[in-house]
């Protein structure tokens, strides 16, 4: 009997349909309960494609190649082939939980001082538009394992939506347009680039048809050949040509080494909440389960709203200070994993935090750095009624990665280069420091922020994640407390923001986010506050396991689409 079914035992008179539910699982007649399953994604294309393979007989691991491959396509922005991610899985059947890591790694002839210039001071563009920039992408591998692992269908037949998007074309929202004119100078840069995102060089039209040929003949040869489709022949041959001929440092050897690898998840408890989230190399579980860990030390359903927000943010200054000092590729360099989550440690962190003070960043260590970023990468959600699940955020880093396609494949190289450390207490794009641990080395994984969860408590189980670079970690945070509070995916996702990161020592909230009272009683407290543009794009599911009832929400920020449909 799976654990869906083990919690509703122990739920009593919870109403005719729980008891129907248990009967049935009791007998083992699954088979006649209708099956349903909820997606949320970033656009609706990616949503449709996602149903569309549930509906030939696919599972939620197939629908996830699907919305992958799909959003790889019609949100370029945000994530693609050139790109990576991770996947945050749960099967049912058998209890596995894991995270596939297709990540980007450094390229065999990467160094730890490859973006400072011969002063030896960081040149940040480098690291951020071009050939240099690009890590060795994951996002194909990622496919493949998952289809062939995870998934019922052929890889082809999962790729298929995707391709079609690609070679038939859809239309460009308004979203896009936003994106493309905050890297149009990036873009235009590459004239086969600028042909094919821009309109002689201008931001295209609303409701202009983009057609991704070359992207088309690419996931073609990955549907036929797999693996070896991206890693070897002729798409491999015309990626590192085209690296190359730009300056660039990839070979064939980075491609035919890449290997998506299974990782353990990371996991913990809030209260009655447990969290279950990415692992190294990604800081997002990490950062996450520390925040609620020193946040369990204090009761934030009877403190003000001003306090909490306060709380909130020391928390969150401490877990993004260790972030800083310790987080790295753990194939790489040593992290003391197990402390960081340790709950004593957490509850010696908060009994420094001052109800009525803030606590200065510099006095934890660290330098001031002043950028921020946050509007790219993607999240898509995923589960069955059963509690069969996927949470995904994938990334090529900035809006349109590094704002190049290799030449002849139609696919947009990655940024991810940049959530290295250039140099120690130099900040990345997100104005994100750090050290040795996360330094450049050669197959090196780059830290990420991505913090794909799943949540569960007694009656609920919740799949959720966001774009939003440094602030994904804080805005997966908030919508945990939500979920906790009782609250359901669309409050989740409406949330209003704000953030911390321990550099810049300051408090970042969305247009409205906090109120006048709470600036001003923040700010008397010693808290500097920047009021940020709305950010993020949530995508959240979850499973009633009382009722077996599925809902689904997308963030109102984006132009994403979230849908629960019986499937046959
Ligand atoms: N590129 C964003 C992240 O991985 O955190």
């Amino acid at each position: 009997m799976n654990s869906f079914w083990k919690q509703n035992k122990g739920i009593k008179k919870s109403g005719l349909m729980c008891l129907l539910f248990l009967l049935l699982s009791i007998t083992g007649c699954s088979i006649n309960q209708p099956r349903t399953v909820a997606i949320a994604s970033a656009h609706p294309l990616a949503t449709q494609a996602g149903f569309e393979i549930l509906h030939q007989g696919g599972n939620v691991y197939d629908a996830a190649v699907a919305v992958s491959a799909a959003l790889a396509v019609v949100e370029p922005s945000g994530s693609g082939l050139g790109g990576g991610g991770f996947w945050l899985l749960h099967r049912e059947s058998d209890q596995l939980d894991t995270m596939l890591d297709g990540r980007e790694k450094a390229p065999l002839a990467a160094h730890k001082d490859m973006f400072l210039d011969v002063s030896g001071k960081v040149n940040p563009r480098l690291s951020l538009d071009g050939v240099l920039a690009a890590g060795i992408p994951g996002m194909p591998a990622g496919l493949v394992h998952l289809s062939k692992h995870y998934g019922k269908l052929s890889l082809a037949q999962s790729l298929a939506p995707a391709i079609r998007y690609a070679a038939q074309g859809f239309a460009i929202d308004s979203r896009h347009q936003k994106l493309l004119a905050f890297r149009k100078k990036s873009l235009n840069q590459h004239a086969e680039t600028a042909e094919i995102f821009l309109d002689k060089g201008q931001v295209p039209a609303a409701n202009s048809l983009l057609k991704q040929s070359d992207l088309a003949q690419t996931l073609e040869q990955i549907a036929a050949k797999g693996h070896a489709g991206f890693y070897q022949g002729s798409v491999a041959d015309k990626l590192v040509n085209a690296v190359q001929q730009d300056g660039g440092i990839w070979t064939l050897a980075d491609l035919q080494q890449y290997q998506v690898i299974e990782r353990p998840v990371v996991t913990g408890a809030y209260h009655d909440m447990t969290i279950t989230s990415a692992s190294l190399p990604s800081s997002g579980g990490i950062v996450l389960l520390e925040a609620l860990n020193i946040l369990e030390n204090f009761d934030l359903k009877a403190v003000d709203p001003i306090t909490r927000k306060h709380l909130i943010v020391e928390a969150l200054r401490r877990a993004y200070h260790d972030r800083a000092l310790y987080l790295g590729d753990s194939d790489f360099v040593d992290v003391p994993v197990e402390h960081l989550l340790n709950k004593q440690y957490a509850q010696s962190l908060a009994s420094h935090i001052q109800a009525n003070k803030a606590t200065p960043s510099h006095s934890l260590t660290g330098e001031p750095v002043t950028k921020l970023g946050g509007r790219n990468t993607t999240h898509f959600s995923i589960m069955d009624n059963q509690g069969n699940r996927v949470a995904a955020t994938l990334s090529i880093n900035f809006p349109f990665g590094a704002g190049m396609v290799a030449s002849g494949t139609g696919v947009l190289l990655n940024n991810e280069m940049d959530d290295f450390v250039s140099a120690t207490n130099s900040a990345n794009g997100y104005g994100l420091v750090g050290g040795a641990a996360n330094a450049i080395a050669p197959e090196k994984r780059m830290l990420s922020s991505m913090t794909p969860s799943f949540l569960q408590d007694g009656q609920r189980i919740a799949v959720l994640g966001t774009p939003g670079g440094s602030r994904i970690i804080s805005m997966v945070l908030l919508a945990a407390l939500d979920f906790n509070a009782g609250q359901t995916p669309d409050s989740w996702v409406k949330v209003k923001r704000f953030h911390h990161q321990y550099m810049p020592d300051q408090i970042l909230y969305e247009k409205k986010g906090l109120s006048t009272t709470e600036i001003d009683a923040l700010q008397a407290l010693g808290h500097q506050l920047k009021q940020s543009y709305n950010y993020g794009n949530m995508q959240a599911v979850q499973l009633d396991t009382r009722t077996g009832e599925l809902s689904a929400a997308s963030d109102h920020r984006g132009v994403g689409f979230a849908d629960v449909q019986r499937i046959k």
